[in-house]
């Protein structure tokens, strides 16, 4: 049974859908915590609820990065995880810390990676013109949302769509990838070479949605 731990900033939606899969699928793992940054953030309540256990490591006790870093790494390695979940975990993250778990850790990005890395990513994909816009899970490097891309999933961008119209497209389908990609890493079925990601049994890593 592998434990998973889910990083999340606020709202949380995609931790959400991973428990549920999680759960529902029977996965061979279990959801071993939920942590934040921020003890506002909404998904702590929902984890607290199902009997998740929660933690906070406020970013803003501390003066440095490299300190924040230290103690979310001190507070997720008491939770031993074999998977990292970055869900909407607003940080910058040091080198050291992404060394720390990498292999292990996952990030999702509402955009098709390499484009429209950091924020603003629906603005910017309807501002330059994009017909396709979509959501990347990638495993983390110290590079802002780079690192080896191990599923994507594809929307179109419609005449007339607001960044906000964009972003409930994508993230409806953000919700079915983000577990997908996380239980593929839980049941070892993908292979990195070379910064590519396979998937061993040939899966498709792309989905398109409306
Ligand atoms: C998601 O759209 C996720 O892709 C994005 O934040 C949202 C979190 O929603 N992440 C990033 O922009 C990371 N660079 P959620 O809290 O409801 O899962």
């Amino acid at each position: 049974m592998k434990s998973i731990v889910i990083l999340i900033s606020g709202r949380g939606s995609n931790m959400e859908a991973i428990v549920h899969a999680c759960q529902q699928e029977g996965w061979p793992a279990r959801i071993a915590a939920v942590v934040s940054n921020k003890a506002s953030a909404e998904g702590l309540q929902f984890a607290a609820a199902r009997g998740i256990a929660t933690a906070v490591v406020d970013h803003k006790a501390f003066d440095s990065r490299e300190a924040f870093d230290a103690e979310l790494a001190r507070v997720l390695d008491g939770f031993a995880p074999d998977v990292v979940v970055l869900a909407g975990f607003m940080r910058i993250l040091t080198a050291g810390f992404v060394r720390h778990f990498e292999g292990r850790m996952l990030n999702v990005h509402p955009s098709l990676l390499p484009a429209f890395p950091g924020l603003h990513t629906h603005q910017r994909a309807i501002e330059a013109g994009c017909k396709l816009a979509g959501a990347t899970v990638h495993f983390v490097t110290p590079e802002l949302d780079h690192g080896p891309i191990v599923a994507q999933a594809a929307v179109p961008v419609l005449p007339g769509d607001t960044p906000q119209a964009l972003a409930e497209r994508v993230l409806a389908q953000e919700h079915r990838l983000y577990p997908q990609a996380v239980r593929w890493l839980v049941e070892d079925c993908l292979a990195l070479d070379a910064g590519v990601v396979q998937h061993r049994d040939g899966t498709p890593q792309v989905t398109w949605g409306g």
